[in-house]
C-alpha cells in the first residue's frame, strides 16, 4: 500500500437544505470540528492521499474550512448541481493526473475512520475496479441498495428507481466509493442521467465498471460510519456518538471522568495524568489539562490552559487566550479571559480577570473586576506577585498593581499602585453614633401626635 498513490475527492457542494440553516450544512460542527474538518481528518489520518474538496459556487467559506483542516487541499467548484458523478467530475484535472485510488468521501459524513478509507484502498489495491461500502441500516429509506452475488456487486440502484423487490433488499449504499485510479475517468464519463432525478448517479458507476468487464466489490461497515447528516436530529445523533468516543478514549488513557455522560469535550481536548473532571463540564475547542488538575462541575472552557494540580470551579468559565500555571485556583462564578494567571495565584468568587496578568502567589478577593474596555478599546491589568486585591474592588485598566501590593475592599484603583503600598480608593466611612435611637424617639413622637 506504501508506494502506491491516492486522490480523495471530498464532495462538499450539497446545500443542506433539510438544516435549515444558513450555514453551508458539511460546516456544522460535531465535537468542535466542522463535518467537513471530520472527513479531511480521516483522509489525513488514512495517510499518503492527496485531497481535493468539491464546494458549490460561491462556497469561500466551505473552502477556507478545507484549506484550515488540511492546508494543501485542492479545491474545485461545481457550477450546478446535478448529481454525485457530476460533482466528482468537477474535479477531473486530478483525477487527470493519475492516482492508483480514487476515494469519493462525502463532505456529511464526520464519524467515517482511517481505518475504513484504509479498506476501501485496500479492496483496489487487491483488484477491484470500483469499491463501495455497504451497511444495513434500521431504516433503509432513502438509500440506494446494493445488489449483491456473494461478495460481488452486481449494480446499485436509486431508492427512487427501485422495484419493490429490490426495495427489500436490507444491504444499503453508504455513499462512499474507491475507483481504480487508471479507470476512473473512463468509468466517471460514461454515466448518464437517464433516472428520475435526471441527475449523475455516481452509483452508476458500479453497473458501468461490470459493463466493462471490471470487478466491483461491496464492504460492510457500520451505520455510525457512513451516517450522512441532513438534519439537525441526525447532527445531534453523530454528535452523541463522537462524544461517547472521546469520552472513552479519554478514560482510556487515565481521565477520571465522574459522570462521563455528562461531560462534553472536543476533538482536540487533551488531558495529562490524574485529571479528575466532575458532573457537568463542557470543553470546547482548544483545551489543553496539564497533570493534576481538577475541573469542578458546570465549569465552561475554551481555548484554555490549565497548569498541574489547579482546580478550576465548580461554575467557573475559561475563555480563549486563559492560561492557568500549577496550583492555581479558579473558583466559582469566575471568568478569565486572555489573561496568565501564575503559579499558586487564587481567584475563588464572583471575579472577571480579562486581558491582565495575575502574578504568582497573588489571592484576587470575591468580586473584583478588571474594567478592561473603555467602550472602544481594550487594555491591560497587571497584577504583582503575591499582591492582594480585596473584595468587590475594580481595577481600571490599564492599571498595574506591583508585587506585593495591597488594595483595600471595595476600591476603584484607576492609578498604578507601586509594590508593597496600600491602595484605597473608596468613600470614607462616616458613623454617627447613637443615631438609630435618635430615629426611634423622633418615630415615636410622629406617632403620638397622630
Ligand atoms: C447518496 C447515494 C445513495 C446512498 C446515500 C448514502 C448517489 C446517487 N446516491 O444519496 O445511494 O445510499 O448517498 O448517504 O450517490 N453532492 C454534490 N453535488 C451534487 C450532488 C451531491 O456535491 O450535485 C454531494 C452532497 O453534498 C453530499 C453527497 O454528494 O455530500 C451525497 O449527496 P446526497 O444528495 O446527500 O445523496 P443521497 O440522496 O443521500
Ligand atoms: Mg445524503
Amino acid at each position: 500500500m506504501r508506494d502506491r498513490t491516492c486522490l480523495a475527492i471530498v464532495l462538499a457542494a450539497g446545500e443542506g437544505t433539510r438544516m435549515r440553516s444558513s450555514r453551508p450544512k458539511v460546516l456544522h460542527a460535531v465535537a468542535g470540528r466542522t463535518l467537513l474538518g471530520h472527513v479531511l481528518a480521516a483522509v489525513r489520518a488514512a495517510g499518503g492521499a492527496r485531497a481535493a474538496v468539491v464546494v458549490g459556487p460561491g462556497r469561500e467559506d466551505a473552502a477556507a474550512d478545507a484549506r484550515g483542516a488540511l492546508p494543501d487541499a485542492e479545491i474545485f467548484v461545481q457550477a450546478e448541481r446535478r448529481g454525485t458523478a457530476h460533482a466528482v467530475l468537477a474535479a477531473k484535472a486530478a483525477i487527470a493526473r493519475g492516482a492508483d485510488e480514487v476515494l469519493v468521501i462525502f463532505g456529511d459524513t464526520p464519524l467515517i475512520s482511517a481505518d475504513t478509507l484504509g479498506k476501501l484502498r485496500r479492496a483496489i489495491a487487491e483488484g477491484a475496479a470500483v469499491a463501495v461500502l455497504g451497511f444495513r441500516p434500521k431504516d433503509p429509506k432513502g438509500y440506494g441498495r446494493l445488489v449483491t452475488d456473494g461478495d460481488t456487486l452486481l449494480s446499485i440502484v436509486e431508492e427512487a428507481d427501485a422495484s419493490s423487490e429490490q426495495l427489500s433488499i436490507g444491504l444499503c449504499n453508504g455513499g462512499l466509493m474507491a475507483l481504480a485510479g487508471p479507470t476512473a475517468l473512463s468509468v466517471l464519463e460514461r454515466i448518464g442521467c437517464d433516472n428520475r432525478k435526471r441527475e449523475y448517479y455516481l452509483t452508476d458507476a458500479v453497473g458501468i465498471a461490470r459493463g466493462m468487464n471490471l470487478r466491483a466489490v461491496a464492504l460492510e461497515v457500520t451505520e455510525d460510519e457512513v451516517s450522512g447528516i441532513n438534519t439537525k436530529a441526525q447532527l445531534a445523533a453523530a454528535e452523541s456518538v463522537m462524544q461517547q468516543r472521546l469520552r472513552q478514549a479519554a478514560m482510556d488513557s487515565g481521565v477520571t471522568l465522574v459522570a462521563p455522560e455528562t461531560v462534553h469535550l472536543s476533538v482536540d481536548t487533551k488531558f495529562g495524568q490524574d485529571v479528575t473532571v466532575e458532573p457537568y463540564v463542557v470543553f470546547g475547542p482548544g483545551v489543553t489539562i496539564e497533570d493534576g488538575a481538577t475541573i469542578r462541575s458546570f465549569s465552561h472552557l475554551q481555548g484554555a490552559q490549565v497548569g498541574r494540580n489547579a482546580i478550576v470551579g465548580p461554575y467557573a468559565r475559561l475563555r480563549p487566550g486563559a492560561k492557568l500555571e500549577a496550583d492555581v485556583h479558579i473558583g466559582n462564578f469566575v471568568e478569565v479571559k486572555e489573561a496568565t494567571i501564575e503559579t499558586g495565584a487564587k481567584a475563588n468568587h464572583l471575579t472577571y480577570i480579562g486581558d491582565a496578568r495575575v502574578g504568582a502567589g497573588a489571592n484576587v478577593g470575591a468580586g473584583t473586576i478588571t474594567c478592561n474596555y473603555d467602550g472602544a478599546a481594550k487594555h491591560r491589568t497587571d497584577i504583582g506577585a503575591g499582591a492582594f486585591i480585596g473584595s468587590n474592588s475594580s481595577l481600571v485598566a490599564p492599571v498595574t498593581v506591583g508585587d506585593g501590593a495591597y488594595v483595600g475592599s471595595g476600591s476603584v484603583i484607576t492609578e498604578n499602585v507601586p509594590s508593597g503600598a496600600l491602595a484605597l480608593g473608596r468613600g470614607r466611612q462616616v458613623v454617627k453614633e447613637g443615631w438609630a435611637q435618635r430615629l426611634q424617639s423622633l418615630k415615636s413622637l410622629v406617632n403620638k401626635k397622630a
